[in-house]
């Protein structure tokens, strides 16, 4: 079993962020937390690997040089309480192990307890919003975004489009329907808390990278954690069939370092705070000749339902 886990680690070695064609295993994840997904996946399938060689290995054995043309003659015997023992016995301590083991992968991934960092992560029809609630104990105000499929992906996904799937690119990487137009940043080394929701239907969030996935349900507030080890670009999808346009809801997060997250998260508050100044000079002239254009058009409409009337 050692063995076969070590062989299966050995294809699953390359430490990628995503997918790669013709990968046989999980990839290993970018976080403190998605080694341990990983290990259990090797270890059930270790177990799968040793239990199929034996069952199947028996069976071959028997077919072949016990069969009737050899002039194999069967046993009389149906019960054997030794034998029955071991072949109960066996199994509930497997089941036992490997309860024991995802029970424990599961109690660390939900407890959320220590978390620096709160994200409040809303699914919608065929989008996902963005709430950024707290960092290193302080409240965020009104820092917070929608993050829909990028523009080229979307071009390319339009029936009789014509464009290439491949031409959509980032740097090398083919990122159709992969890419989306504001991704979520969040600071590596963290502990970031993500409180799963949604607006209409049943989605998941599902980073490939974290290691885990989370449905978001409307009504209900589903909590997960991770923290990011490297800075990078992670990929994801919507991961629960949510309509028409579930296979176009991508999620992107950029990891930054914390210097540079603290700078990107400065920034959002500043711009968040500031919307009214931004306008106003601009603004000053026009809405005078719009208020001018307007007031006539609402009279005009308020006047007209009583000459219609009276027509009628
Ligand atoms: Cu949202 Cu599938």
């Amino acid at each position: 079993m050692a063995a076969a886990t070590l062989a299966l680690a050995s294809f699953g070695g390359a430490a990628q962020a995503a997918p790669q064609p013709w990968q046989l295993n999980m990839q290993r994840g970018a976080t403190t937390w998605s080694q341990v997904p990983y290990d259990l996946n090797n270890i059930s399938f270790g177990i799968c690997v040793v239990i199929g060689i034996l069952v199947f290995g028996a069976m071959f054995i028997a077919m072949f040089r016990f069969r009737k043309s050899r002039g194999a003659v069967a046993e009389k015997w149906s019960h054997n309480t030794g034998l029955e023992i071991v072949w109960t016995t066996i199994p509930v301590i497997i089941l036992v192990v490997l309860a024991y083991l995802s029970t424990g992968g599961l109690t660390t991934w939900a407890n959320t307890t220590g978390s620096q960092m709160t994200v409040k992560v809303t699914g919608y029809q065929w989008k996902w919003r963005y709430d950024y609630v707290s960092y290193m104990g302080k409240p965020i105000d009104k820092v917070g975004f929608m993050s829909k499929l990028d523009t080229q992906s979307d071009q390319t996904r339009q029936l009789g489009s014509g464009m290439d799937p491949y031409a959509v690119k980032v740097g090398d990487e083919n990122t159709y329907l992969l890419n989306v137009d504001k991704p979520l940043v969040v600071p590596v080394d963290t502990k970031i808390r993500f409180v799963i929701t949604s607006g209409d239907v049943i989605h998941s969030w599902w980073v490939p990278a974290f290691g885990w996935k989370l449905d978001a349900i409307p009504g209900i507030a589903n909590a997960a954690w991770t923290n990011i080890k490297t800075p990078g670009t992670y990929r994801g999808q919507c991961a629960e069939l949510c309509g028409q346009d579930h296979g176009f809801m991508p999620i992107v997060v950029v990891a930054k370092s914390k210097e540079d997250f603290a700078k990107w998260l400065a920034q959002q508050e500043a711009a968040s705070a500031t919307p009214a100044p931004a306008p106003a000079p601009a603004a000053a002239p026009a809405p005078a000749p719009a208020a001018a254009s307007t007031a006539p058009a609402t009279a005009a409409v308020a006047v007209a339902p009583p000459v219609g009337r009276a027509q009628g």
